[in-house]
Order: C-alpha cells, then structure tokens, then sequence
C-alpha cells in the first residue's frame, strides 16, 4: 500500500481520521509516519498508541529551510511516499513543494478558492454565505492554490459561531480527507 506521512501542528483530529480508517480492511494507503512542528501536539500521543513513528522538530528558532530539511530527513526515512497535511500551520519552502510536488495534499477549512488563508469560518459568516466547507487540495508553492480534489460543503445556520461551525466543518473534514487522499494515491497507483 501507498505510503504516507502526516504533518501535524494541533489536535491532530484529521490525522487520527486518517490513521483509523488506514487501519480498516482495504483500506488504500498506510500511515507510516507522523510528525509535528509543536512538541506537544495532541496528535502525537493518539499516533504513538497505535504504534505509528513520530518525529518532532520545534520550528523556533529554525530557519524555514532548516526546519523543512528536518522535516524532510524524516519522511526520507520513513520510506514516505506521499506527504498529507492535517492542521500542519506552516508554510513549507518552495524547494520543499517543488522537490515533493504532486505527491503532498492539504486540508484547507473553506469552498476554496474562496477564503484561502486565516480566519476562514469569520470571513464566510461575515459575508453571508449559505455555506461554509472544507477542500482537500494538491500543494504547490502559491498558498492554498493547487488544484482542489474533493469539497465537503456545511450549511451556515442563523445563530452560527464561526466556533459552532468550525466543530460542523471538522466532521465533515473527517469523512472527506481519508477517502480523497485513497482517492489521490489509487489513481496515481494505477497511472
Ligand atoms: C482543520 O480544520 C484544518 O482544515 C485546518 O486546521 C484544522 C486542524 O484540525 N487547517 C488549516 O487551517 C490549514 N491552514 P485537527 O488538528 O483537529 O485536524
């Protein structure tokens, strides 16, 4: 089965989506690394009691480049063969995108291309949309530009928080990204 790693910056809740449906009968990739930026991500812990490899490497103090190469140093030996981005919140370097290019996807919290960057689920409030959403979406060095695979799409309702529909949106996120990134490695598989 396809390789893949993850990057993790925070609860790791997409990353634990991932890992568990990996973990199902046929399923169509397997985790072989987790790794984070933030010593002391949720995720890791949820990543280290299934038995998967960890890797921390705090960014402070880092340049970008440095930081990445770190980064990179571990998928290299992890095997890794795609990389899968779950609320990893750095920017990687474009030599990284460019050298892993076509082989890293990303989770991004809105209908891209609207509301690429931060504070997503504020902006769609506040411009009245019906919907907010998730994408997964192809990496490459403009920021959250790549061509977008799947959408999962969430229904802003009147009282809605952008906290109320962050947690909608993150449901949501979790039925969509295991199956677009099978989706991603099968068909390049058979390609
Ligand atoms: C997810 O909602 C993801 O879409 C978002 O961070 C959250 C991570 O949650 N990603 C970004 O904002 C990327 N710029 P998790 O750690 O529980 O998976």
């Amino acid at each position: 089965k396809p390789r893949i790693a993850i990057f993790i910056s925070g609860s790791g809740t997409n990353m634990a989506a991932l890992l568990y449906a990996s973990l199902l009968d046929n399923s169509h990739y397997q985790v072989v690394l987790v790794a984070s930026n933030i010593p002391d991500a949720a995720g890791l812990e949820i990543a280290r009691a299934e038995g998967v490899e960890t890797f921390v490497h705090s960014h402070k103090g880092h340049s970008r480049e440095a930081h990445d190469a770190a980064m990179e140093a571990a998928l290299i030996g992890a095997e890794t063969e795609y990389l899968v981005l779950a609320g990893y919140m750095r920017i990687l370097s474009d030599e990284f995108v460019r050298r892993w290019e076509g082989r890293i996807l990303n989770i991004h919290p809105s209908l891209l291309p609207k509301y690429k960057g931060l504070d997503t689920f504020a902006r769609a409030i506040a411009a009245g949309d019906s919907h907010a959403g998730a994408s997964v979406h192809v990496v490459t060095p403009e920021l959250d530009a790549g061509e977008v695979l799947a959408q999962a799409r969430v229904t802003i309702r009147g009282s809605e928080t952008p906290g109320s529909l962050a947690e909608r949106v993150k449901y949501a996120e979790h039925q969509l990204y295991p199956r677009a990134v099978a989706d991603y490695v099968s068909a390049r598989k058979a390609s």
